[in-house]
């Protein structure tokens, strides 16, 4: 057999330019705590927490401890009319550090799923309340909700819609919250666009509440390039959706476990939604896991509406609550809490801010945006190339030991929880020189 180890054309890249990457790969090959090892043997400090998912730093030993333990033990139990403990547990210690109100929780294996799974569960909820004629599905411009076909029919980002059909029928989407002309280089939350959730009222007034099965957004943007929810405009949402039978759900696969410096953003902001999906930090990304947290009422409204003895929700994973990734969730959510990273993230907040925002000025730096361990700097395109720019920047940082992530002319950066100051001073100044070179 030829096994070919250097060829890279068989392995058909996710969300890569594939053509360009393999002219020039980017390999890693190992990890610990803060750092990557790329294939040429450098350190490179990652300031994205992997794809903004390795909230604990990498390899941390009782996480992989855990998980080792856990292949020995009980390498697969189905959770379809079975069970095995380490589900029930897991379910249990991740509800405590939730929403009060949002004390029930379905896996998944990713964020993907966790939304498709969540707009089923809107579906389902009204339709056990005898309101099936609620289907319609609310999302966001901007929006990234993952892969599936409900979340890029929710969804709000071109590029990932348009070669794919006519995807959901009967979606509807608010307009964004970006709007630079009024926000440019607000520090935390914009002043400006709390307005911006009475669009919908308008989508109300238009379909009628009796439509309307839920809105989906992401209290803070991250994929579409760092977008923070101006003040007032998540309350507004919720209050919108309260008044009119709608359920909110909040996609906090990127905001959720301490990203924020709070365990969700939902506490971040003060606001909480009926459903809640998550995935990346909830495990670590050691193993791959989503969920999706509800309160008791829409789980109890749909599963005690089934006949005893049927099946409720007919939906579900093969691989929902699988034992490795049970077992490196709680490992995870421990160690979150025994070593203090959702403080810690908070207390690296205001660093990261500043040292962002000292951004300014650069050639063609034209905004800042930041929140919690999040960061992003807009960079203008350069001449009619969208993100051309921000990717010179991207690879040039990479080429200098820091790891960001572009989205469009956006540079994000979201670095693990345990990161300390001077990894900011090093991962924000690899950033200015980048820019500065990209120029
Ligand atoms: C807000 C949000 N929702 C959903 C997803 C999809 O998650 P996954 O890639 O695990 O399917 C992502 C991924 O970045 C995300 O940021």
């Amino acid at each position: 057999m030829d096994a070919r180890p250097n060829d890279l054309a068989a392995f058909w890249m996710p969300f890569t330019a594939n053509r360009q990457f393999k002219a020039t790969p980017r390999l890693l090959v190992a990890a610990e705590g803060m750092h990557y090892t790329s294939h040429d043997g450098r350190q490179v400090l990652d300031g994205t927490a992997g794809l903004w998912c390795v909230n604990a730093g990498h390899a941390h030993p009782k996480i992989v401890e855990a998980i080792q333990h856990q292949a020995k033990q009980l390498d697969f139990a189905p959770t379809f009319q079975m069970g095995h403990p380490l589900a029930f547990e897991l379910a249990n210690l991740a509800t405590s550090i939730s929403p009060q109100a949002l004390n029930r929780i379905f896996y998944t294996n990713s964020g993907s799923e966790a939304v498709d799974t969540a707009l089923k569960m809107a579906l389902a909820y009204h339709r056990a309340r005898g309101e099936g004629s609620r289907t319609r599905l609310i999302g966001r411009a901007r929006g990234y909700h993952g892969v599936g076909f409900g979340g890029i029919s929710v969804g709000g980002i071109v590029g990932n819609r348009k070669a794919f059909g006519t995807m959901l029928g009967g979606v509807d989407h608010l307009p964004h919250t970006h709007a630079p002309e009024h926000q440019a280089f607000t520090r935390g939350q914009p002043e400006w666009g709390a307005h911006l959730a009475d669009e919908l009222e308008k989508l109300v007034q238009l379909h009628d509440a009796s439509t309307i099965a839920a809105v989906i957004v992401e209290p803070l943007a991250g994929s579409t390039g760092v977008l923070v929810p101006p003040k007032g405009y998540l309350e507004k949402l919720r209050a919108i959706c309260s008044k009119h039978g709608i359920l909110l759900i909040f996609d906090e696969v990127i905001s959720g476990f301490g990203r924020l410096g709070t365990a969700f953003a939902a506490d971040a902001f003060n606001v909480t939604p009926d459903l809640m999906t998550v995935a990346k930090g909830i495990s670590n990304a050691a193993v791959p896991m989503g969920a999706v947290y509800t309160t008791q009422a829409v789980h109890d409204t749909i599963v005690d509406a089934g006949p005893e003895g049927a099946i409720e929700f007919a939906h579900g994973y093969t691989y929902s609550g699988h034992p490795l990734a049970c077992a490196a969730a709680l490992a995870t959510i421990r160690v979150y809490r025994e070593e203090g990273m959702f403080e810690n993230a908070a207390r690296m907040a205001k660093p990261l801010e500043d040292a962002m925002h000292a951004l300014k000025g650069l050639p063609n730096v034209i905004d800042v945006r930041n929140f919690g361990l999040v960061g992003g700097v807009e960079l203008a395109p350069r001449d009619g190339k969208v993100g051309a720019r921000a990717y010179d920047v991207f690879v040039r940082c990479y080429e200098a030991g820091v790891l960001t992530r572009q989205t469009g002319d956006t540079i994000a950066v979201s670095p693990p929880l345990i990161i300390n100051e001077k990894q900011i001073e090093q991962l924000v100044g690899t950033l200015a020189d980048a820019i500065k070179k990209a120029a």
